[in-house]
């Protein structure tokens, strides 16, 4: 699968980093943006910048000439995620300022998969009325709200039940959390055993 991977400047990079290495890991060919504040807040967040991922292929978010700029070429997906609100408003009405927004155009107008991670709370109407636009534009809007339901013993195991979600959405299987089972099929230590695979 080649994937598209957007990160803005929303707060929430870790997700993008559990993504990242998730899709290289799976064999996925990842291509990704980082607008600019989407590089400041994941340097200020988590200490890494795009430049960390050396099996990722970066663009840079000013170059409109660059590949993802085209319909031409063909993305299986694209997600931005974090996903500002400047950002899903731009997606939303059509602006692209920058490649990460001309990219999720692109993805819109040739209906291809397009998946929103917004992080923004609480959400005015404007937030709503975009997220709405986009949702009929075709776009999936897959809020980073991580549930607790796989009993999460820290952080990473949150972290990873958005990114592994994200995974599920585009139609691949993924080991940073567990399927949900039935109570009765589970096993001592099952909340940790998607994290711990994926640290094998
Ligand atoms: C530390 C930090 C955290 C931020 N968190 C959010 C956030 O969670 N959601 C959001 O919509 N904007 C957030 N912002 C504001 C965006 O970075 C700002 O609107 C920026 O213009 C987004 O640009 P972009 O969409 O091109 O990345 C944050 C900014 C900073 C510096």
């Amino acid at each position: 699968m080649k994937l598209l991977i957007g990160v803005s400047g929303a707060s929430g990079g870790a997700y993008a980093v559990a993504l990242l290495k998730e899709a290289v890991r799976l064999g996925c060919e990842v291509h990704a943006v980082f607008s600019r504040w989407g590089a400041e807040v994941l340097r200020l967040e988590c200490g890494h910048g795009p430049e960390d991922f050396p099996d990722v292929r970066l663009y840079d978010p000013d170059d409109m000439s660059a590949p993802p700029a085209s319909g031409s070429t063909l993305y299986d997906g694209m997600v931005i995620l974090p996903c500002s609100m400047h950002t899903l408003a731009c997606a939303a009405h059509g602006m692209s300022f920058n490649l990460l927004q001309r990219a999720a155009g692109v993805m819109l107008k040739e209906k291809r998969p397009l998946v929103l991670v917004p992080r923004e709370t609480p959400l005015s109407i404007v937030h709503l009325e975009n997220m709405l636009a986009l949702a009929r534009a075709g776009a999936l809007i897959l809020p980073a709200s991580p549930a607790f339901y796989h009993k999460p013993r820290d952080l990473d195991a949150l972290i990873n039940q958005v990114a592994g979600k994200v995974l599920n959405a585009l139609g691949l299987e993924q080991n940073l959390f567990p399927a949900w089972s039935a109570p009765e099929e589970r096993t001592p230590g099952h909340a940790c055993r998607g994290r711990e695979k994926a640290a094998e």
